[in-house]
């Protein structure tokens, strides 16, 4: 090929380029346009969501609304405040995430309306006649703290409430109205698992971090990295055994649950062991009892491996018995025991771009999120550059990495692992890490790179959210969150 020639090649691969590149963008404004149009008139239910579930109310609650006009379900970031003026009714769905805060896809929204009530003494909302349902849990001081501060908020810019704010505590493992997979212990059945492997991936005891591989019954349901498994937790064998005993009921036993006929021991898998002593009617009292509480576990594989992965830290009560559901799925779980999990779509934490620069950043069971991450770029043959701190405790101890992701370093020309250990030498946490390559961040994330977070909120979370904004400052965070790359899977 003559020089003449390699130049209108090269010229011709640069507008190729170009062209697609502009294609992506006119694209992801058009998808944003078509996100945020509200119709003239509509009722607006508007959501903001951490991990789904108040998204997943909304859309139900939109089904509900008996209205011979439109209704827009949205997010409450993708809500303009004046779309909002313009509008006479709306819903508000909103769970509350950190210490009383909005979640991602709602923080800005709430932003600009509080900067909107400081700034200005008119009315902007009265024409708007609104509810919020706020989704929380009793557990955290700051209960439904931001459907609560939405309430206020709307109310001093001159809405109108229909109706007095309505609270769901999910630490009383309510059903979430018309949540199929919640609402009664048989739809819960609809998944079946079992868990075939613990596998415990550390040798520290008392904080033992376990791979959990669970086989589907029924066909492998779809999900996609970033996604979650709600399980129900059951009793361990022995202690259904202590409380039958103690009881002197007999565990062959048949009663009625829900018109069905169901042999005591398995009544008594998914329920809380309360005692009997006083009851009058014995049979009533058993079925009275609550549920044992869902519990949640970030998905670690994907489903080209064929397996359902979670990676679960069992945690100790007081007493010494494990926790309620990290015991069950490390301890008491095996394959002769099937219970009810279901997969929760969880958008948030989905990153469908393949070919940008992926910032993996976790600790402990937060590996969870990031081997899913990781196992969907090596099945879809991704080639660009993954950046991966994980923090633990001790080098000697919690050396996991190797077990959970090593046979595919080989497949990722461009991963680097930097591991942080806080009983290391020195001893370091993954924010220490984000300090020290501050600069080397801020020119990844200006190549486009997203950013995932998994781990616990508390001890890890907030203090990567905390030097994220120390880093890029507050303005250029939100921005990441409105552009969806920056994603939050902490618990
Ligand atoms: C979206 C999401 C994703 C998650 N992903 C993961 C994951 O990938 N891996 C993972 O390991 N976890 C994950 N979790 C956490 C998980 O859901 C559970 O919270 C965790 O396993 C502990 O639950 P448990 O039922 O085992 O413990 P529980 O029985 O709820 O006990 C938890 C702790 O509470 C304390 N406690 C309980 N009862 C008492 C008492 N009477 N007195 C004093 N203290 C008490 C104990 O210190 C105990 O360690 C996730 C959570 C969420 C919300
Ligand atoms: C990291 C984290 C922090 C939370 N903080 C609070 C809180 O401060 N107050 C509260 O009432 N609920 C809190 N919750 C509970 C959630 O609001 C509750 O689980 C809700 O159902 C989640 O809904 P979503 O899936 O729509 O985000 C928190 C949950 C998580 C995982």
């Amino acid at each position: 090929m003559t020089d003449n020639q390699r130049l209108w090649l090269a010229i011709a691969l640069c507008l190729a380029y170009c062209a697609w590149v502009g294609f992506i963008i006119v694209s992801h404004y058009a998808r944003q346009r078509e996100r945020r149009h509200v119709t003239t008139g509509a009722f607006i239910v508007a959501y903001a969501s951490q991990t789904g579930t108040a998204k997943q109310l909304a859309e139900y609650q939109a089904e509900l609304l008996e209205s011979d006009r439109p209704v827009k379900v949205i997010a409450l970031n993708d809500l303009a405040i004046d779309t909002l003026r313009k509008a006479n009714d709306a819903l508000f769905v909103v769970s509350t995430y950190g210490d009383g805060e909005p979640p991602d896809n709602g923080r800005r929204f709430y932003r600009a309306l509080q900067q909107h009530n400081k700034q200005h003494n008119t009315a902007l909302l009265q024409s708007l006649s609104y509810r919020v349902i706020a989704l929380g849990d009793s557990q955290y001081p700051a209960f439904c703290a931001f459907g609560e501060l939405l309430d206020v908020a709307l109310q001093q810019s001159g809405a109108t409430a229909i109706a007095e704010l309505e609270k769901i505590d999910r630490a009383q493992s309510q059903p979430l109205p018309g949540d199929a997979s919640q609402s009664a212990e048989s739809s819960f059945k609809a998944s079946t698992w079992r868990v075939t492997e613990q596998q415990q991936l550390n040798s520290a005891d008392g904080r033992e971090l376990f791979m959990v591989t669970l086989d589907a019954e029924q066909a492998l349901p779809a999900w996609q990295a970033g996604d979650i498994l709600d399980i129900q937790p059951h009793n361990a064998n022995t202690a259904i055994a202590e409380w039958l005993n103690k009881h002197e009921l007999n565990p062959d036993t048949v009663i009625a649950v829900e018109g069905t006929p169901t042999p005591l021991k398995l009544v008594l898998q998914t329920r809380q062991l309360t005692d009997l002593a006083g009851a009058g009617n014995k049979e009533q009292h058993i079925l009275d009892m609550p549920l044992l509480p869902l519990r949640s576990y970030s998905i670690a594989s994907v489903p080209e491996e064929g397996q359902l992965k979670l990676m679960v830290r069992k945690q100790y009560h007081p007493d010494g018995t494990p926790g309620i559901g990290s015991g069950w799925l490390t301890t008491y779980a095996g394959s002769e025991e099937p219970f009810c999990a279901n997969v929760k779509d969880n958008p948030l934490c989905h990153i469908a771009q393949l070919d940008v620069p992926l910032v993996l950043i976790g600790a402990g069971s937060g590996l969870a999120g990031i081997r899913a991450q990781l196992a969907k770029r090596y099945y879809a043959n991704s080639d660009a550059d993954i950046w991966l701190i994980y923090g633990e405790q001790s080098p000697q101890l919690d050396n996991v990495i190797p077990a959970a992701i090593e046979a595919w370093q080989m497949g990722f020309a461009g991963l680097k692992i930097q591991q942080a250990y806080s009983r290391g030498e020195p001893g370091q946490y993954v924010q220490d890490v984000m300090v020290a390559a501050a600069d080397e961040l801020q020119n990844i994330i200006a190549r486009g790179a997203h950013i995932y977070v998994c781990g616990s909120h508390q001890g890890m979370g907030q203090a990567v959210h905390q030097t994220f904004t120390d880093i890029l400052g507050e303005d250029a965070l939100m921005q990441l969150i409105d552009e969806q790359r920056y994603h939050r899977d902490t618990y």
